[in-house]
């Protein structure tokens, strides 16, 4: 059993937390942030995430988890201090590191033990090297060098805590075997293999799993729109794709995009990295791209089945970027919806979790209390997060409610002759179905 700090209480350091205490440690979660320490004091989430309220309260009540402001009380005889802080994109997309950088300073000046230090954070290659560098100079008379230990998170949100205790594999970059070592026995009781590199590879492996996760939604996306010229279901491409164990089924599922607080800002954090090396960075440059466009295809799908947008009322059901959570960090949904704002929609929206903070992100949206009465009276409803609930929709009831039932599934969730035989005009996104299930019949739909 260690005794652990973890500096920031967001999502990457409340797991880690509960995670850390669950596996037998004492953790002590330091947070700048007054009235984020007051709330989690009382148990209260400043994130939505499975199972987070229900150990952190259970670890705060045995005493293996404190939350506190004060770095010196927490770093009192800890052998560890992860640092977990946000590493916003910045300026020209390079990470904007001062908190990270602060959170060192406050570190060396306030440790008054030797410790480890752990980073969590997405951080650029090379930033261990620097934090090493600069825990060695003296800060106030007080502080030895400490190790720097690179360790990489791969918790995707809605299900990070799962993801805690089941990773595919711990990175550790260390230059130290023996450090190294002593951060993988924190996690021994996982039972999951680990993996031991330089801080500068851990650090590149982090950016490169997820350029490589969006390089593939990416490319399904692009090859969705093939199919649907081609005639072709997307999904059932993909699904057969997926079986070459040598390309995995993850991540191919077609659809609105990308989007969160990890993709965008990592991906384009590792073309800065190229450009500063002088490398070219066409791959990384087109996922992105690729990824802006969708929303914006999605919505000439709708204009194309509506013949006009202007003054058309469209229902958007899921506002996250993706289920599972209440994050509206680059939502693909908050694109979509503010372009079909900008073609004069009037919005009707529904999302399980996110309803409180997309009030904070979006205007002029009537808010609604379900999928069935965001329908009501709209010319057309769009499926943008793939909330499990939207799965259970009875789409028969849906349509009935709707002044047309024409349908965008921007997430391929549905059945396409299922929805057309529950009445939808159903569109996905390369599904190759619109010739095949009546590509509308504009009579119908404009009486
Ligand atoms: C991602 C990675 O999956 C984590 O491993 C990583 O730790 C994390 O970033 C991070 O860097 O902190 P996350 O952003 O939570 O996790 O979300 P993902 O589940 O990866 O989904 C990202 C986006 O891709 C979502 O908008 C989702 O809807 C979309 N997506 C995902 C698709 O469009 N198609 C798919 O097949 C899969």
């Amino acid at each position: 059993m260690a005794d652990i700090a973890i500096v920031g209480a967001g999502f990457v350091g409340l797991i880690n937390a509960v995670g850390l205490a669950e596996l037998g440690h004492h953790v002590a979660v330091i947070e700048a942030d007054e009235n984020k320490v007051e709330s989690l004091s009382r148990d209260r989430m400043p994130v939505y995430e499975p199972d987070l309220q229900d150990l952190w309260q259970a670890h705060r009540k045995a005493g293996t988890i404190h939350i506190t402001a004060s770095y010196t009380e927490a770093l009192a005889d800890r052998q560890f201090c992860f640092i977990a802080v946000g590493t916003p994109a910045g300026l020209d997309g390079v990470p904007d590191l001062r908190n990270f950088y602060a959170a060192v300073d406050t570190i060396v000046a306030a440790a008054s033990n030797p410790l480890t230090i752990v980073i969590k954070s997405t951080v650029p290659v090379g930033t261990a090297e620097q934090v090493q560098a600069r825990m060695a100079l003296p800060k106030n008379g007080s502080r030895n060098a400490a190790p720097v230990v690179s360790n990489p998170e791969f918790l995707s949100e809605g299900r990070g805590v799962s993801d805690f205790f089941h990773p595919d594999r711990i990175i550790i970059g260390s230059d130290s075997r023996e450090v190294g070592g002593d951060v993988a026995q924190l996690y021994a009781a996982t039972g999951v293999p680990e993996v031991f590199c330089d801080n500068r590879t851990a650090e590149m492996i982090k950016y490169v799993s997820n350029a490589f996760l969006a390089t593939k939604i990416s490319l399904i996306n692009e090859i969705a729109w093939i199919c649907e010229h081609l005639k072709v279901d997307v999904n059932g491409v993909a699904a057969a794709v997926g079986m070459d164990n040598r390309i995995g089924p993850a991540f191919l599922r077609a659809g609105l995009g990308w989007g969160g607080s990890c993709f965008p800002k990592d991906l384009t954090a590792l073309s800065r990295m190229a450009s500063q090396a002088g490398v070219s960075h066409d791959v990384l440059d087109a996922v992105a791209t690729t990824n802006h466009r969708q929303p914006r295809m999605l919505v000439d799908q709708v204009k194309d089945l509506l013949g006009t947008l202007d003054g058309k009322t469209i229902g958007v059901l899921g506002l996250s970027f993706k289920p599972g959570t209440n994050d509206l960090r680059d939502s693909p949904s908050i694109s979509l919806t503010t372009r079909l704002q900008t073609e004069g929609c009037i919005i009707r929206a529904y999302d399980p979790k996110a309803m409180d903070d997309a009030a904070g992100v979006l205007s002029g949206v009537t808010f609604c209390a379900s999928a069935y009465e965001t329908a009501r009276g709209c010319d057309a409803v769009v499926l943008a997060t793939d909330w499990p609930e939207f799965k259970e929709l009875d789409l028969k009831k849906l349509g009935s409610l709707m002044k047309q039932p024409v349908f965008l599934d921007g997430r391929n969730m549905f059945d396409p002759q299922e929805a057309s035989d529950a009445g939808l005009i159903y569109s996905g996104v390369g599904r190759g179905h619109s010739a095949r299930l009546g590509r509308i019949d504009r009579q119908s739909v404009h009486p």
